[in-house]
């Protein structure tokens, strides 16, 4: 490191000298996200300003509370990053209140509901096995153990969500809140519906949108703010920005929710995320982002065609987001088994449940496919027409798995993960 240089912050030789065994566990990881392609949804590829603030000395410093109201000394500095995440969100989101401290998505989904809730209340939600998350009510998480939870799905025609089921489930079980928002959704979801529901039973309205917030960042898909009393989000999927999780509410809700992050669900915020948040949040506010987020939405347009023509149906019959979900059943595959043959060929994608899965959610009949990481790399609709082939090939043509490789070796030296400095 220059000594002259004010920051202190990452050296990379000081890690491999002290702790060679996990640096290379880091070397190892930048090689494999370089050799190959990520089409995990809900991953992306950070920028190294984001890095550099992860790997700052913030995470030293404990800051219970809030910016200007802690319970430690010494936080005048870290105050100004909290500050600049949430003013940056509230610009960036339209909304009236911001809370940047949950640790991740699934933090802030606890606090959501810790915020507007007793246990044992009545929720309505998306069932997992047709794309919500296992905070929407699995009996594995808190949310199916402490409350009671009413699920919708999507229709078995369309296998588009059934707002005539939702409504009726709503009337006949007055949950106190409603959740929209999935994890394996590929299409809009209509807030304006949902949010009509709600009023029609006096519900609250909470929008889950850790997968496509940094679409609505960048005006890609409509936004939930203006329809949801709460917001929930990651910041590390479409976003683009550090691993982690915030919330965003109405003027009303504001302490409710700032209480139920801390003191009652966590402890001290992690301030060198928070900086990270706030580095992500300024990058989203650039009309790059806006670009990007476009081009994710058309990438995921060209990918799910491209896979269609290859004879891989697309649930729903194709996206409007940044994933689609491909039904495996009639090629004789199953998720799990087009997983592997797909890291074989050096393209990481993951199985997951179709709506009305036969199978069970280690095995599963589907894949789902994002665009997040290959937009941030720079590739286009021509280069996920490419995709489109390679993957069929990967999982239909056992003897492809070379030549498979060969291309995405290409692909990936024409369009690097973290380029190295010339
Ligand atoms: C809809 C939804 N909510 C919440 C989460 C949880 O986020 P995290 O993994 O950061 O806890 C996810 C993660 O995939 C998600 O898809």
């Amino acid at each position: 490191m220059d000594k002259s240089e004010p920051f202190y912050g990452p050296d990379f030789s000081q890690l491999a000298r002290e702790d060679p065994e996990i640096a290379q566990v880091l070397l190892d990881e930048v090689d494999r996200l370089r050799g190959g392609l990520q089409l995990i949804a809900s991953e992306n590829l950070t920028s190294g300003a984001v890095m550099a603030a992860l790997g700052s000395t913030l995470t030293d410093k404990y800051a219970e509370g809030y910016p200007g109201r802690r319970y430690y000394g010494g936080c005048e500095v870290v105050d100004r990053a909290e500050t600049l995440a949430v003013d940056r969100a509230k610009a960036l989101f339209k909304a009236d209140h911001a809370n940047v401290q949950p640790h991740s998505g699934a933090s802030a989904n606890l606090a959501a509901y810790a915020a507007l809730l007793q246990p044992g209340d009545t929720v309505l939600a998306m069932a997992l096995q047709h794309g919500g998350h296992l905070t929407h009510g699995s009996h594995v998480n808190f949310s199916g153990r402490w409350f009671d939870v009413v699920s919708y799905g999507v229709r078995r025609d369309t296998e588009l969500i059934d707002h005539d089921e939702v409504r009726e489930l709503a009337i006949r079980h007055n949950p106190k809140m409603i959740i929209c928002g999935a994890t394996s959704y590929p299409r809009l979801i209509d807030y304006s519906v949902f949010r009509g529901i709600a009023d029609e039973i006096g519900a609250w309205l909470f929008v889950d949108a850790a997968h496509t917030i940094g679409l609505m960042a960048g005006e890609a898909v409509p936004s939930a703010v203006p329809y949801a009393d709460v917001v929930t989000f990651t910041t590390h999927k479409t976003l683009r920005g550090p691993r982690g999780g915030g919330l965003l509410c109405t003027e009303e809700l504001a302490e409710r929710i700032d209480r139920a992050v801390f003191p009652f669900t966590q402890g001290g915020p992690l301030m060198h995320v928070i900086a990270a948040k706030a580095v992500a949040f300024g990058e989203a506010l650039r009309p790059e982002f806006k670009r990007y987020a476009a081009r994710t939405v058309e990438n995921a347009a060209a990918l799910t065609e491209g896979l269609a023509a290859e004879g891989m149906r697309p649930v729903s019959g194709g996206t409007d987001t940044h994933l689609a979900l491909i039904d495996l059943r009639d090629l004789g595959v199953s998720g799990a088994e087009a997983e592997r043959r797909c890291a074989l060929a050096g393209i990481t994608l993951n199985r997951n449940v179709i709506p009305y899965d036969p199978e069970p959610p280690t095995v599963t009949s589907g894949i789902r496919i994002g665009t997040p990481c290959v937009t941030t790399q720079g590739m286009g609709v021509g280069e996920m027409k490419e995709i489109a082939s390679l993957v069929a090939r990967a999982v239909l043509d056992s003897g492809a798995v070379t030549s498979v490789l060969q291309r995405v070796k290409v692909l990936t030296a024409t369009h690097p993960t973290y380029p190295r400095e010339e």
